[in-house]
């Protein structure tokens, strides 16, 4: 008795769920290429990758806490980015020292805040980073 009164009702549902889902695909289809025929696609691809290269170190430092305590004009806890690259010049003694420094922490050389250590860092990840940094501004 009850599935001979239920085949129909969930018959009829299944049919105006499928008419319902099939009219918003096709709306959904239309609006989707009107969007593709607008010339704003070509420069959202070009513009970031022309104007900006973005170094491995410069990417490490943003998945790092770097940037809460540097910013690249100005100072913030630590020293800013670009006084430090112009402190010292890109050898690779400095790098290899101020990477150390990044590791273990580092005070005394900007004023009385201490730079926290970053043992979770590895030495070319912080090599990377200090690079990065030591070019800026050259
Ligand atoms: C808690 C805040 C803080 C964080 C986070 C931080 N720094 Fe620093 N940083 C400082 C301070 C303060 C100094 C200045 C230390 C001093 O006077 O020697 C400094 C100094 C430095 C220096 C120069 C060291 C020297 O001897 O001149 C480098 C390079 C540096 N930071 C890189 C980094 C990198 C890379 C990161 C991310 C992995 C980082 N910092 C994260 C606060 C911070």
């Amino acid at each position: 008795m009850r599935k001979r009164y239920l085949a129909p009702l969930v018959l009829s549902v299944l049919f105006f769920a499928a008419c319902g889902g099939g009219e918003k695909k096709t709306e959904n289809a239309d609006s989707v290429s009107t969007h593709e025929e607008s010339p704003a696609a070509d420069n959202s691809m070009v513009s970031p990758s022309a104007s900006k290269p973005v170094s491995k170190g410069e990417t490490l430092m943003a998945q790092s806490d770097c940037k809460t305590c540097h910013k690249e004009e100005m100072k913030v806890v630590g020293p800013a980015l670009k006084d430090i690259a112009g402190k010292y010049p890109n050898t690779p003694e400095n790098v290899d020292k101020l990477a150390d420094k990044v590791i273990k922490g580092g005070s005394g050389n900007w004023g009385e805040v201490a730079m926290l250590p970053h043992p979770q860092i590895s030495k070319d990840d912080a090599k990377e980073m200090v690079s990065y940094i030591l070019s800026i501004g050259k």
